[in-house]
């Protein structure tokens, strides 16, 4: 049910902004699975998410790390954001723009991220500085 109710989401999203939105289904669950394969599973690893949209990604961050990680998912869109932290209470949901990572590291005291995953192919941003790790 809730894939559907997401679906529908993505399909008004990518109306009103398809250059930000890229796609009109959220990430099935094998592609995520596949996805946070290389994420380390000891520790507390640091874990960027750029671009988490509804959550496909977050959830299966969250479950492949035990819930350990100190996830932080970056999300331009204030409706998504707004919706992941209400989903996620346990991930850092920052609405903001992927290329102020760097601040974005530094405002939380972390000098670097053990992993990033990566929500989109290429960021739709103006032209302008790129944080450490992303290519607009
Ligand atoms: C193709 S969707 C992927 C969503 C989700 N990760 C998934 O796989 O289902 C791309 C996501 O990146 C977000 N996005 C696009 N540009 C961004 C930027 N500059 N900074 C942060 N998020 C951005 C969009 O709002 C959207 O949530």
């Amino acid at each position: 049910m809730t894939a559907w109710v997401d679906t529908g989401r993505f399909v008004r999203e990518f109306v009103r902004d398809p250059l930000h939105t890229a796609s009109v289904t959220p990430s099935s669950r094998a592609l995520a699975a596949a996805m946070v394969r290389a994420i380390p599973t000891t520790g507390s690893p640091v874990v960027v998410e750029l671009g988490p949209g509804t959550g496909a990604f977050t959830r299966a961050i969250q479950e492949h790390t035990g819930g350990r990680a100190r996830h932080l998912a970056v999300e331009l869109n204030p409706r998504w954001a707004q919706l992941l932290t209400e989903r996620h209470p346990e991930v850092d949901v920052v609405q903001a723009d992927a290329r102020d990572l760097a601040r974005l590291l530094a405002d939380r005291g972390l000098p670097a991220a053990d992993a990033v995953v990566s929500g989109s192919r290429g960021w739709r941003t103006p032209p302008g500085p790129t944080a450490a790790g992303c290519t607009p």
